[in-house]
């Protein structure tokens, strides 16, 4: 019992009936997933792993991926022992009903044909997100996924390979579904959870096979078509368009109207009369409320 509650679950114990978890959640099952992800997606996913507890699905796909071509490799946790979040951050991984996924893809046309990439990643998650009925999520620059302000999912894109040549990508999802738990509460940031936010749970292996469904998807069609294709949605579930933001860049920060993304995923900052684009850097705004709604 002990050990269940080191691992993040809530147990609470009922008097002569034993004891019972604060948060029931159902286990991930890879059979369940599989036979949800739909046939198109099912035909191009490769191998579908579910662990109980692993170190961090993102280090071993890209432990695999530096071992071997495989592509469309999906790894999916119940806990991870050290969850990596963007900027070497952690991504703080209990037991007890979040998602914590990856998915290893081998792109042939080398990592200068990537740019975008996590941008049209965001793009597949938020489809799933709308398909099992969260209208209200929106997009913050790179690839943010947030509720009111508060960050629902996260995504981090590891490579493995050479700029030039084939290369290997995981895309690392970590998803907040039921967050009520003593691990969640030291994470130093606003977030929410799927479970507050829609007010009723959903099931997570119908969640993990729209997430695979949508990713595999977006992959396939980055491949041969690049950003283009996703930016109208992009654009549609931009929370930072028309606010005033800081940017904090290595070399000192920067002030700007943000003003969407060009072509190529870079953020456009409006300042001095100039449009300026960046590729990279970290994002703080408030942000005034709009609707994320209107994408079909
Ligand atoms: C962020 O900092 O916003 C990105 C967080 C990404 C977390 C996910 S959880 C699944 C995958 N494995 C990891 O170790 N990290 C990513």
């Amino acid at each position: 019992m002990q050990a269940l509650q080191q691992a993040g679950l809530e147990i609470y114990s009922v008097r002569g009936k034993g004891y019972r978890l604060a948060h029931p959640f159902e286990m991930l099952d890879a059979e369940t997933i599989l036979a949800a992800v739909g046939e198109e997606a099912r035909g191009k996913l490769h191998r579908l792993e579910v662990h109980h507890e692993i170190e961090s699905t993102n280090a071993h796909l890209l432990t695999i991926a530096k071992q071997s071509d495989a592509s469309a490799h999906a790894c999916i946790a119940e806990r991870q022992r050290a969850g990596r979040g963007r900027r070497g951050r952690q991504w703080v991984s209990p037991l007890g009903g979040n998602l914590y996924l990856s998915l290893l893809w081998r792109f042939q046309n080398g990592a200068g044909s990537l740019g975008g990439l996590s941008l049209a990643v965001a793009v597949a998650v938020m489809r799933a997100l709308r398909e099992i009925g969260l209208q209200s999520a929106g997009l913050k620059w790179p690839n943010d996924i947030l509720v009111d302000g508060r960050k629902l999912a996260g995504i981090l894109l590891e490579l493995a390979g050479e700029a030039a040549g084939p290369c290997s990508v995981v895309v690392g999802l970590g998803l907040n579904v039921h967050g009520q738990s003593a691990e969640m509460a030291t994470v130093d940031q606003p977030w929410t959870d799927l479970t507050s936010v829609l007010g009723h749970s959903v099931p997570r292996n119908v969640l993990a096979a729209q997430l695979l469904h949508h990713l595999i998807n977006v992959l396939s069609e980055f491949e041969t078509q690049g950003l283009t294709p996703f930016l109208g949605e992009w654009a549609a579930w931009d929370v930072l368009a028309g606010n005033e933001v800081t940017l904090y860049l290595p070399a000192g920060e920067v002030r700007g109207v943000a003003r969407g993304v060009d072509e190529n995923g870079a953020l456009l900052l409006a300042n001095d009369g100039k449009l300026h684009r960046y590729h990279s850097g970290e994002v703080s705004a408030r942000i005034a409320p709009r609707s994320t709604g209107g994408c079909q």
